[in-house]
């Protein structure tokens, strides 16, 4: 078992935390995620479309990143490279480590359950379902058994404030509440990457700043790494570092100056 995984299934606090980052230090040939020369081509009828034209992104564990660029210029299809649901069409994607362009399907299919969470605009949740068992659902995938995967979930959707709404469908939630649930099914497998495509798209000012609440909190105390994809340079000032694409390309990574710390509204 890789030091990380096992670092991972021990109970969160500040030491395991340290032991996490030497283990990463010692152990790791690139950083967390290690982008290089990154191109993806859609071929299309008549054209050939070209979302990445040679992406260079180095993310180290524990950094809370913000993505952001203009409609088309790129910034879904990096994340669903990163987010392991797609491939690059040349150049250099590692994870953890691992060259992912070789994993096959169903290994592809393992690394994104253990180690990533994802987050959309749409919530993507199921909508004849409960909270619970939209929570559960990825523990089942991973393996995990009914009563611990419905304790898990149960305090998965505590740490994001839906105590009393376990029971509820998500036609029953606020935008903002079913977007918690979605927040709370990434979270509930701690995965080492949280990665987030316009989370708080559809919510208004409010349920965004309970949003990016939740993301902090999961970042410092978890020491998840955080990406967060977004139009709003408000939501990207809640990072702590700022990467903007136009066109396929970075055209500017930089550290955010006034990093806003996000408070719970009551
Ligand atoms: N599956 C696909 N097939 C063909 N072209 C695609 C596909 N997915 C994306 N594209 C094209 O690739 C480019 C980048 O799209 P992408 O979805 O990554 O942009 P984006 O930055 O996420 O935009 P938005 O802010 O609107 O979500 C666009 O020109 C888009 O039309
Ligand atoms: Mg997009």
């Amino acid at each position: 078992m890789e030091i990380r995984e096992r670092v991972r299934q021990l109970p969160i606090s500040p030491s395991n935390l340290r032991g996490m980052a030497i283990a990463s230090q010692s152990d790791s040939h690139f950083p967390l995620i290690h982008c290089h020369r990154l191109f993806k081509s859609y071929p299309m009828t008549g054209i050939e479309v070209h979302a990445l034209r040679g992406i260079d992104l180095d993310i180290n564990e524990g950094e809370m990143v913000a993505i952001m660029g203009a409609s088309g210029s790129g910034k879904s299809t990096l994340m669903n490279i990163i987010g392991c649901m797609d491939k690059q069409t040349s150049g250099e994607y590692y994870l953890d480590d691992a060259d992912i362009s070789k994993q096959e399907e169903n290994e592809l299919a393992a690394t994104r359950n253990r180690k990533m969470g994802f987050v959309f605009q749409r919530y993507n949740l199921l909508a004849r379902s409960t909270a619970l068992y939209n929570v559960e659902l990825p523990m089942f995938y991973a393996s995990i058994s009914g009563a611990e995967a419905e304790q898990r979930a149960r305090e998965a959707l505590e740490d994001v404030g839906l105590k009393d709404f376990m029971h509820h469908w998500p036609n029953q939630m606020s935008g903002g509440q079913q977007q918690r649930v979605s927040i709370a099914r990434a979270m509930v497998n701690r995965p080492l990457v949280l990665l987030a495509d316009e989370p708080t798209g559809a919510l208004d000012t409010v349920s965004t700043k309970d949003i990016m609440a939740i993301f902090q909190k999961m970042h410092q105390e978890q020491g998840t790494t955080v990406m967060v994809i977004t139009h709003e340079p408000s939501v990207a000032d809640y990072c702590q570092r700022k990467v903007v694409i136009r066109d396929g390309q970075i055209v500017s990574d930089d550290k955010v100056a006034n990093q806003i710390i996000a408070r719970k509204s009551a």
